[in-house]
């Protein structure tokens, strides 16, 4: 969602705001601005577009945006509609004050009502009530007037300012919508995650919520909302700008599903431990009495996490046998959930900033369950949150559809299931079959990469469809889920995922030769029941695509095109036999001409309710 970008230092600002919104696409937005302070004219221009950054950039080469003090941002619209005066920057009455904002002013309306007798408002979002509010406390110290002016606020905010009479700042401030500070020589930057900054520095600190920063041209000061200062420690984060590029792949989603065989190992890396048959993942941070003592698992998460967590369930009752549930987290809040002391909860999120996860896990905190996160993004909210947990190691993720999250969450949640597991039921001999399962994986990832040509022809093939149906059974009923949410989410084709099982209880009635379905059928304990379920889809003379075990010639007989994966443990299948499903719906959007990495609508980090 909506991304901030902003920079103080002895470099142009203007270049640096624009790349920086470059690596911000990602999040997904509708509209785009930038405002540059010329401290030396002491001016501030301000440049917003509807459409992409390139619109924005087009629109900039009208202009002369001298200096080295700016602010930018993305908007994903939510209050207001899509127009160039919805888009940030805002400003107050004068233009003295520009502001960027993530989050929701929830009291907006009230504050609108009661600014508006003094103030002239020129856009229908809550924002602008931050540059009103903050002319009407200025009286020449821009962080006390910020200070000052979010003592009226209700919601969230990530927000950055800079006022016309103070050239030489930036005032940042948190509250429930990240921002880092990236600290350069004798420079800051300011945005809402790492990436717009990752090509000058990799020293960066992590504001808080109720923490508002100060950047001048020498320092950074960060106070609480009573103006007491907080000591920040300055962070090195391991991602670079190498891994935020496409490495020659066309879009940043066939860079990241071929990542996978790499990120994955660095999943597991020092996590496996050969000789006990176990995994061990020390972010957990509770002794093994207190893992004796678990009688429940919560796994809590959205979107394709969510489709990872459906595959640590499987996970945890068969090898921890602990009964496991898993929570889509903007219904876990809202429920009256059931917890006690004995309960763990995982938070599973790629970003780390997913608002209804946050919010989920607050809310099993303050009922006493054990919280833990599952996590890419190394810093973010969920990250610091929580008492312990385990980064997941995929690297930075930047296009919209997660793949190469999808399957590192996979990893570390049956790792905690093998580790909880050998605390109980789990023998060395079974932990050992998982640890060398995994010890295969990567190569068996690989492999089933190779099918990407294969697979590209069945797109062409099946281009012209409306609709598909995935199925799967078991384990691999996730994998139908996320490769029909792949498919939904980058081609715009409708699609449905259903367990093998329960098709003749509905979705049996749309089968037709219009209505091709994709089904796994891999070798495991349910192979037999998988088949009697696609025997009864040749019968409908629906078009059939199987994914199936390499060697599984009765396959080949079976459907009107098969793309065969390499066999593995089944507890591990998902991590493999989703591959060919990500491939698929990445060639049908190519296919397609849909926008693969930025599809319409959808946000990378969902950080509003
Ligand atoms: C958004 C994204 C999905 C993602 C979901 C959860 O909807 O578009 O790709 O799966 O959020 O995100 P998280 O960062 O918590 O894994």
């Amino acid at each position: 969602m909506c991304g901030i970008v902003g920079y103080i230092g002895k470099k142009e600002a203007l270049p640096i705001l624009i790349k920086g919104l470059r690596r911000l696409e990602y999040r997904g937005y509708d509209s785009a601005g930038v405002a540059v302070l010329d401290a030396d004219n002491v001016t501030v221009k301000r440049v917003r577009a509807v459409g992409k950054i390139d619109t924005l950039a087009e629109k900039l080469k009208a202009e002369t945006m001298a200096g080295t003090v700016g602010i930018a941002h993305t908007r994903w619209a939510t209050h207001g509609g899509v127009t160039e005066d919805n888009a940030h920057p805002h400003t107050d009455c004068s233009g003295a004050v520009t502001v960027v904002h993530n989050g929701i002013i929830e009291n907006y309306r009230e504050l609108k009502k009661r600014l508006s007798t003094k103030h002239v408002f020129k856009s229908e979002t809550d924002t602008e009530v931050i540059a009103h509010l903050i002319e009407a406390h200025y009286k020449g110290d821009l962080r006390l007037a910020v200070e000052m002016a979010l003592t009226h606020v209700q919601g969230t905010y990530g927000l950055v300012v800079m006022h016309r009479d103070s050239p030489r700042k930036i005032v940042a401030a948190r509250l429930g919508s990240p921002l880092v500070i990236g600290v350069g020589d004798k420079e800051y930057y300011v945005a809402s995650d790492t990436s717009p900054m990752l090509a000058y520095t990799q020293q960066v600190i992590f504001l808080d919520d109720g923490e508002i920063a100060e950047l001048t041209d020498s320092e950074v000061k960060i106070v609480n909302h009573h103006d007491q200062k907080i000591d920040k420690h300055t962070e090195q984060i391991d991602w670079d700008e190498a891994a935020a590029q496409t490495n020659g792949f066309a879009h940043f989603m066939l860079k990241e599903i071929f990542d996978q065989p790499t990120v994955i190992k660095d999943a597991l890396r020092g996590r496996l431990q050969v000789e006990e048959g176990t995994a061990h993942l020390g972010g957990l941070n509770m002794t093994e009495e207190q893992m004796h003592k678990v009688r429940r698992v919560i796994l809590i998460a959205c979107g394709t996490a969510s489709y990872a967590a459906m595959v640590g369930k499987y996970a945890f009752e068969r090898l921890a046998g602990i009964p496991t549930e898993i929570d889509v987290a903007s219904e876990f809040r809202y429920r009256d959930p059931i917890i006690d002391p004995h309960t763990l909860v995982f938070g599973v999120s790629q970003s780390g900033e997913t608002a209804d996860t946050l919010a989920a896990l607050r809310e099993a905190k303050r009922k006493g369950a054990y919280v833990r996160g599952i996590v890419n993004v190394v810093g973010s909210t969920m990250a610091r949150e929580t008492d312990g947990g385990t980064y997941i190691h995929a690297g930075p993720e930047l296009a919209v559809a997660s793949t190469k999250a999808y399957t590192n969450l996979i990893a570390v949640l049956i790792m905690y299931a093998l580790q909880f597991g050998r605390t109980n039921r789990v023998t060395v001999a079974t932990g050992q079959r998982v640890v060398n399962a995994f010890l295969e994986i990567s190569e068996k990832m690989t492999r089933a990469l190779k099918t990407s040509a294969a697979v590209r022809q069945i797109a062409e093939k099946y281009r012209g469809y409306k609709n598909f149906l995935f199925l799967g059974r078991g384990i691999n009923y996730p994998v139908a889920l996320e490769g029909s949410l792949k498919m939904k989410e980058i081609s715009y084709i409708h699609s449905e995922a259903y367990p093998g099982g329960e098709m003749k209880h509905g979705p049996i009635a749309l089968l037709s030769p219009e209505f091709p379905v994709v089904a796994i059928l891999t070798k495991n304990q349910l192979y037999d029941k998988m088949r009697s379920n696609i025997e009864e889809i040749r019968a409908r003379k629906a078009p059939l695509i199987l994914i199936a075990t390499e060697g599984d010639e009765d396959a080949r007989a079976l459907a009107d095109d098969v793309i065969f994966v390499p066999q593995t443990m089944e507890l591990l299948e998902p991590i493999i036999n989703t591959i060919p499903l990500q491939l698929f719906a990445y060639h049908m959007a190519v296919l397609l001409g849909k926008d693969v990495d930025r599809p319409r609508n959808l946000a990378k980090s969902v950080t509003v309710e």
